[in-house]
């Protein structure tokens, strides 16, 4: 009698069938995963950089919002916003924080009627310069005089120092923090002077004070900026310079350009006041920048190698002095050369 050969060696027996199949479908799932892994491994840091992506024009997207939405209608501010308290006060406007569909918003209203062309040009250049450097526009009604805002919880720079103090913020206090905030901050003026609508000149920053009082903190420790009521417009071709508002200006926080040149004892007169360019904000960035570095371990460090870019800014003649373009690049190569050094370390490289 012919032996029957074992099944095994011919087919599949119906008990290894199920078992096959569930290798298969293990491997799949290991595979999946792996995949997963690898591109979260290679493209997340990519994705950290690049941001999300803008919104168009007319649009907007804050917080956990997937989509874009268009600005704020007078219609849907009137009805939609609820006022609930004033965080902050200037010239032009009253701050309020509100709520719009459960989330923490900000509402501008102006101050006084006198104010109103400042209200309507910091409108327009909020509504022209929307990128990652300025506060998020959610809407606006030019006839209740109301601008709503992304809501900023560490509020103003003028806060910073009260906020890395706190205990919960430790961990940000570093001079490499500190150093990432200098370069948002250049980062800015150079938006600004080279914006979409030209030169702007960033006017409101008479001292330091009311400088760090037109920048927002966000709760992921950047900077944007906030109040762009005084923005004038620098051509050089065609030989359009500005001059920040129509009084005597005092100190050293401004440019020197920016001083009454004809001596105490000729009285000022704002039609004899010469106008200068956008290199007024290029003076006052060694100051802001030291404010934002503060007295940390390494602090000083970081002051000493950025010594000559800032002694640069400091030029009493205007055009000597760096783009904030130069001065972006020069921050930048000091955070690379300095990279992680630890605390210990920089001392001794002093
Ligand atoms: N979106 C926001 N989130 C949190 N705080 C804000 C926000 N907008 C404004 N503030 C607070 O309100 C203050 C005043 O705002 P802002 O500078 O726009 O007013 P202003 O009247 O234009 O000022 P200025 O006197 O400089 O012209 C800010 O310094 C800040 O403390
Ligand atoms: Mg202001």
């Amino acid at each position: 009698m012919e032996r029957k050969p074992p099944e095994s060696r011919q087919g599949l027996s119906h008990r290894e069938v199920p078992r096959v199949v569930g290798l298969l479908l293990t491997m799949a799932l290991l595979n999946a995963l792996l995949y997963l892994c690898l591109d979260q491994f290679f493209s997340s840091p990519r994705r950290s950089t690049e941001g999300p992506r803008p919104c168009p024009h007319g649009y907007f997207k804050m917080g956990q919002m997937r989509n874009c939405s268009p600005w704020l209608s007078c219609q849907e501010l009137r009805t939609e916003v609820r006022q609930l308290k004033c965080v902050g006060e200037g010239a032009v406007k009253r701050v309020f924080l509100s709520e719009w569909k459960e989330r923490k918003v900000a509402l501008s209203r102006l101050t006084s009627p006198e104010m109103k062309d400042d209200f309507l040009h910091g409108l327009q250049m909020l509504k022209s310069l929307q990128s990652k450097h300025i506060v998020t526009l959610l809407g606006y009604c030019e006839e209740d005089n109301t601008i709503l805002t992304e809501y900023h919880p560490l509020g103003s720079l003028s806060n910073l120092e009260e906020t890395l103090n706190l205990s919960k913020y430790q961990n940000v206090n570093t001079w490499q923090h500190r150093l990432q905030l200098a370069m948002d901050y250049v980062g800015i003026i150079n938006y600004l002077h080279q914006s979409p609508l030209g030169t702007r000149v960033m006017c409101d920053s008479n001292d330091l004070p009311k400088t760090l009082s037109q920048y927002l903190l966000t709760s992921n420790f950047s900077i944007v900026a906030n109040d762009l009521d005084a923005l004038p417009l620098v051509n050089h071709s065609s030989g359009v310079f500005v001059k920040c508002g129509h009084r005597e200006l005092h100190g050293d926080f401004v440019a020197p350009e920016q001083l009454w040149p004809f001596g105490e004892h000729t009285a000022f007169h704002d039609d004899l006041m010469p106008s200068y360019d956008e290199k007024i904000d290029i003076w006052k960035i060694p100051d802001v920048s030291s404010f934002l570095l503060g007295h940390v371990e390494g602090s000083d460090m970081v002051r000493f190698h950025l010594f000559d870019i800032h002694k640069a800014c400091k030029s009493q003649t205007a055009a000597e002095r760096p783009t904030a373009q130069d001065i972006l690049d020069t921050y930048q190569k000091v955070l690379n050369s300095l990279g992680d050094a630890v605390p210990s370390q920089t001392r001794e490289m002093l």
